[in-house]
């Protein structure tokens, strides 16, 4: 194992900002301070200009694995979340077959060994995702499972989502919530409003989202079960998850970059790129997404990574599958869409709020506190991200480690870029290139 100085940057956690060496030895951090030396031994990172974080933690990340490859792979989709400085990302359970038993976590974990950072899979609340009765949650809890959802799809019946939460409670598990109301989305591919009408495309109403929001907030208050609301999109969305949080309830909320980025303006040229579930929405949304993570409405911001395949994505709009790519630009929108970076008109945040939405109030939500979202203190794990907050760069999908290229932003202007990332005291990007 490497001994490793980290030298000359700020370091950012959640206990603040301070300049600081940081001394990893043996995959922990030894020592943090001023005036470190690494030995004779050792290996110096010049993080001068760079802020030094505890690695970031995605709540949301579709690997694809087992059963679509050809989108993404475990082994490729965790090369891209250590590109873009995580350290740990949930998997949603969406794959084929779903990881809704002890053997399919099995799997996922056994591949997931050697990937270029912790993957710690999501169950599903029902069996093969269907709705209609639980899965075997005690035996997934029991290999670490801690959240449980059947994202790209709500769970419909409130009786078995009332049962759920009583469950999964009782693991000390976290139901995680895609809030769609079937019957009021169904049909639809794009927002409902002003660019679903002059496009002809039948939409999906704010309303598919808030319904199953209010729902759960009521089934939070009845059984006091902890609730996770995935991806939220919507001003409505949010202003419910506020007044339910103001009343005390145990209700946690996610944003996805690109429901901060961008509108349904984006898909008028019918590029299914623009396409992802929940939809684009409209600028007050946007609007409501960036008030929402500056005020703690929103506790986190995941990526709802969803890579698909060109032959998929090229699809007419209505065909074509929902979801963007996410973990190699999540960090770099943060910074620079509500940081401030290329004079963004966002609501500006600080960069320690930043990296709280980003590494430790998403490592709280998923129970890894314990090795990932810091402190960067002596002792701890040397899981870390290494950002040089000024570089400027463009998105150009050729040049992504996802597996996939449907990414939403290519050809954007971004500022703010990973350098390195730690797992465990080991390099797995160095000066911005992938080493596993
Ligand atoms: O856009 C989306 N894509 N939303 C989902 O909920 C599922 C995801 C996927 O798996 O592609």
């Amino acid at each position: 194992m490497t001994r490793l100085l980290v030298r000359g940057g700020t370091v950012v956690d959640e206990t603040g900002t301070r300049r600081a060496d940081v001394l990893i030895d043996g995959g922990a951090i030894a020592a943090v301070g001023e005036g470190l030396r690494a030995g004779d031994a050792g290996r110096v990172l010049d993080a001068g200009g760079c802020l030094v974080a505890p690695g970031l933690v995605d709540l949301h990340a579709h690997l694809r694995q087992p059963g679509h490859e050809e989108a993404e792979t475990i082994e490729t989709g965790a090369r891209a979340a250590a590109l873009g400085g995580y350290t740990a990302v949930v998997a949603m359970p969406n794959t084929e077959p779903a990881i809704d038993c002890a053997s399919v976590v099995r799997d996922v974990l056994e591949l997931a060994a050697t990937a270029a950072c912790a993957v710690h899979p999501a169950g599903a609340i029902t069996a093969g995702r269907a709705g209609a009765r639980l899965a075997p949650m005690a035996e997934m809890a029991a290999l670490g499972v801690r959240l449980f959802t059947d994202d790209g799809a709500g769970v419909q019946d409130g009786r078995l989502m009332r049962r759920a939460l009583e469950y999964g409670s009782a693991l000390g598990a976290t139901l995680a919530q895609h809030c769609e109301d079937d019957s009021l989305a169904a049909g639809g591919h794009l927002h409902e409003g002003e660019w679903s009408s002059r496009l002809g495309i039948p939409g999906i109403p704010a309303e598919a989202e808030e319904l199953m929001v209010a729902r759960d907030v009521a089934l939070c208050r009845l059984t006091g079960a902890p609730v996770h609301f995935l991806h939220l999109s919507t001003a409505g969305s949010i202003a419910l998850v506020r007044t339910a949080k103001a009343e005390g309830l145990a209700v946690t909320a996610e944003a996805a970059p690109h429901h901060f980025t961008l509108t349904a303006a984006a898909a008028a040229g019918y590029d299914p790129v623009y396409k992802v579930n929940p939809p684009l929405r409209t600028d007050a949304d946007v609007a409501a997404v960036r008030a929402g993570l500056a005020d703690g409405a929103i506790d986190a911001i995941a990526t709802d990574h969803a890579p698909h395949p060109p032959e998929a994505k090229e699809a007419p709009f209505d065909q074509a599958p929902p979801g963007m790519l996410g973990l190699e630009t999540a960090l770099a929108l943060g910074l620079t869409e509500l940081v401030g970076g290329h004079g963004g008109a966002g609501p500006g945040l600080g960069v320690e709020a930043l990296l709280g939405l980003l590494s430790w109030q998403p490592a709280r939500i998923a129970g890894l506190t314990g090795e990932h979202g810091g402190p960067v203190e002596a002792g701890r794990g040397a899981n870390l991200c290494v950002i040089d907050p000024d570089a400027t760069w463009t998105v150009d999908p050729d040049r992504l480690a996802s597996r996939s290229r449907n990414t939403p932003y290519a050809g954007r202007a971004m500022t703010g870029r990973v350098r390195h990332t730690l797992l465990r005291g080991e390099l797995v990007v160095l000066d911005g290139e992938a080493q596993r």
